[in-house]
């Protein structure tokens, strides 16, 4: 009597578990698996922009009575930055300005291209030394911002840091990024 009953009982588990479902579990994988040739040149397409850096940097050197202040304006002409597949999707930028004996201006900028689109983001810092002389490391004042460009366009980034330690000076920066092919 006892063989039986557990039969019985194996037999109604196995009927009252729920079915399983290979078609939708298998279809992913073979999804996965097979791939059309047009899919595999897209994933492993070879991509890169060329990046044109202007920079325009307005200084003021604030200075005690009589003369008040000074201005200076440096221009920046950066090489083109290559970003992509063959060279890394991230390239480094840093350029500096020094003015009056006694400021130096450095702009550090990092360029991240974004495959999908082809758009590039720019972040970027202004630091702002000042002190006894164009060397030194006196860290006065610091920004940072951050700008997408896509692709084919250029765009012209506006920001100022000023010495929030002393005094008046500031630096505005006129930054034009170009992301061309
Ligand atoms: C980028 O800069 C290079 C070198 O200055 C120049 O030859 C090229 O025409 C520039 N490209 C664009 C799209 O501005």
């Amino acid at each position: 009597m006892k063989l039986p009953l557990l039969l019985f009982g194996l037999i109604a588990a196995i009927q009252a578990s729920p079915a399983p479902a290979p078609v939708p579990a298998l279809a992913p994988i073979s999804a996965v698996e097979v791939r059309s040739p047009t899919d595999l040149s897209a994933r492993e397409k070879v991509v890169s922009r060329t990046i044109n850096l202007t920079s325009k940097l307005v200084i003021r050197d604030d200075e005690p009575w009589p003369v008040n202040h000074r201005t200076y304006t440096r221009s920046h002409t950066l090489p083109p930055v290559i970003i992509g597949t063959k060279t890394g999707y991230t390239q480094k930028v840093s350029y500096e300005a020094k003015v009056g004996g006694e400021i130096r201006v450095e702009v550090h900028v990092t360029l991240t291209l974004r495959p999908s689109d082809l758009s590039v983001l720019v972040n970027y810092q202004m630091l702002l030394f000042e002190g006894t002389s164009e060397n030194t490391k006196d860290l006065d004042g610091k920004i940072e911002g951050s700008r997408r460009i896509f692709k084919n366009t250029d765009g012209l980034i506006k920001n100022t840091v000023h010495n929030t330690d002393e005094g008046g000076d500031r630096a505005s920066l006129d930054l034009t990024v170009v992301n061309a092919p």
